[in-house]
């Protein structure tokens, strides 16, 4: 295969966004719009030193964003936006050396790998072509004209009354062979309504020059453009439904598709159950038999088999092994772990801790930065006073603990196996093994403290 590198054109300024986050940085469900353009190309099999970003409005952000995530990936600066055709010229120094070139708009996010695929097959068959598609309604697309064999686009600000009629249009994505295209890109001109240089203008000059130029059409659905907020809403809107669409065909359950959200980057097994109003993004992985209940937000959470959720969960980076349960109202972050057949029940927050095999925190307790063994029981109520007002300190609970209802562990502190704590404990100090730790002032009665208090009252009446 010849020598084949792809840029992708996210230096505009997006004003019809009118928003202050540049547009490509924009969510579409859990993810900017210029992930989905990048893994595109990247699924493909492209190398991502093959690929380039070309920033500019807002490019400071998307500098950082793509160095992050897609440590590989060249990016570019266009310093002024002067349009498509000024954006090509610009990554010249990037694209010169190699054989063929795929220029993809960043706004984009809908394209398939089917598309790319079909685009870098046509590289060499014409010195540019084009994907096209027939819109339902053309908008402020670019229209395509065919005459005889070849093809060019005029802009619809450019266009006469006629072309605009014209319901095939310019989706954005080109393959050129780079002798061609340096051939002309230094001929293309501003010379229209926008004062931009439109990349879309190759083609005539291409044509003039004798050289070839073509199209192929793909569906609508996949080569909307974002441009407006009203766009990103649709094409989040479709983004969502295909989703949904593909995991439904793998054997997922969920019964109301129209009220839940999932990642393009989530992985779900057959017979996993996703009831209504629930969403699940990065990089989640949910199990066999999974049942995710309603109002859930899960995050870089990987769900075993079997595992139940009853309701209204948040787990953000963290791990729920098989056979573990979560009851309604919990929030469950940063690196914590419940392992096989756990429990972490009503209203309890788990952060940095991780719950031994078959243990159970059933009600209102907050574990920071807690290891507990197998076979632990925490009374409602406990917590860790992990924090110190500096420091984040451990507490360590061993194996067949039975911890008394509202304890306190002040940590660091440790409780060693098969030891107990007495309800209402502030621990302390380390519970050797198999012992009570009491950590409470002894109880004392008063006798008769009602009664005179009674009588008080009344002689005042
Ligand atoms: C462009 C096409 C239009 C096509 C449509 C498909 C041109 C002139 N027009 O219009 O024919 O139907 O896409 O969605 O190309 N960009 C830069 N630098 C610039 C200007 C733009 O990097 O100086 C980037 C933008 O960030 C964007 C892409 O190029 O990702 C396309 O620009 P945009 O302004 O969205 O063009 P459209 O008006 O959508
Ligand atoms: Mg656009």
């Amino acid at each position: 295969m010849n020598k084949l590198c792809v840029l992708i054109m996210a230096a505009g300024k997006g004003t019809r966004m009118k928003s202050a986050l540049p547009k490509v940085l924009q969510p579409v469900l859990d993810k900017p719009v210029i992930d989905y353009v990048i893994q595109n190309a990247l699924s493909v099999g492209i190398n991502p030193e093959n690929v380039c970003v070309l920033v500019g409005s807002g490019g400071e952000l998307v500098e950082e964003h793509v160095r992050k995530k897609f440590h590989s990936v060249k990016v570019l600066w266009q310093r002024e936006q002067l349009g498509t055709g000024h954006a090509v010229k610009t990554a010249r120094e990037f694209w010169k050396d190699y054989d063929d070139l795929i220029v993809l708009n960043g706004d984009l996010p809908l394209m398939q790998t089917e598309s790319l695929k079909e685009l870098i097959e046509s590289c060499g068959k014409n010195d540019c072509t084009v994907i096209t598609f027939n819109a339902k309604d053309p908008a402020s697309y670019g229209r395509i004209i065919r005459k005889d064999n070849s093809v060019s686009i005029i802009e619809f600000k450019d266009a006469s009354p006629e072309q605009k009629e014209i319901h095939e249009v310019n989706a954005g994505c080109y393959a050129f062979k780079v002798k061609s295209l340096e051939k002309i890109i230094y001929n293309i001109t501003n010379n229209n309504s926008q004062k931009e240089y439109y990349i879309t203008d190759s083609l005539g000059l291409m044509n003039d020059a004798g050289m070839s130029t073509g199209a192929f059409i793909m569906p609508e659905g996949d080569m909307l453009g974002v441009n407006t907020q009203r766009e990103l809403s649709d094409v989040s809107c479709v983004m969502r439904e295909r989703i949904i669409s593909h995991w439904l065909n793998e054997g997922v359950r969920i019964p109301d598709t129209s009220s839940v959200y999932i990642g393009s980057d989530v992985k779900l097994s057959s017979d996993a159950v996703i009831m209504p109003n629930v969403q699940i993004y990065g990089e989640s992985v949910i199990g066999s038999n999974a049942y995710i209940g309603s109002g859930s937000i899960l995050t870089n959470a990987i769900i075993g088999d079997n595992v139940r959720i009853t309701a209204y969960a948040v787990i953000e980076n963290s791990e729920l092994k098989e056979g573990s349960k979560v009851g309604a109202f919990v929030y469950i972050r940063d690196g914590s772990c419940l392992e096989r057949n756990a429990y972490a029940g009503k209203f309890v927050e788990l952060k940095n801790s991780s719950i031994g095999e078959g243990s159970k925190v059933p009600h209102l307790s907050y574990m920071g930065d807690a290891t507990l063994g197998h076979d632990v029981n925490i009374g409602a109520g406990s917590i860790t006073c992990n924090y110190d007002g500096e420091h984040k300190n451990k507490t360590h609970i061993g194996n067949n603990c039975f911890i008394g209802s509202n304890t306190m562990f002040v940590a660091p502190v440790e409780v060693e196996d098969g030891a107990a704590t007495a309800a209402g404990s502030v621990i302390t100090q380390v519970v050797p093994e198999n012992a009570l730790g009491v950590g409470r002032a002894r109880q004392k009665n008063i006798a008769d403290w009602s009664l005179r208090k009674r009588i008080i009252k009344s002689s005042q009446q």
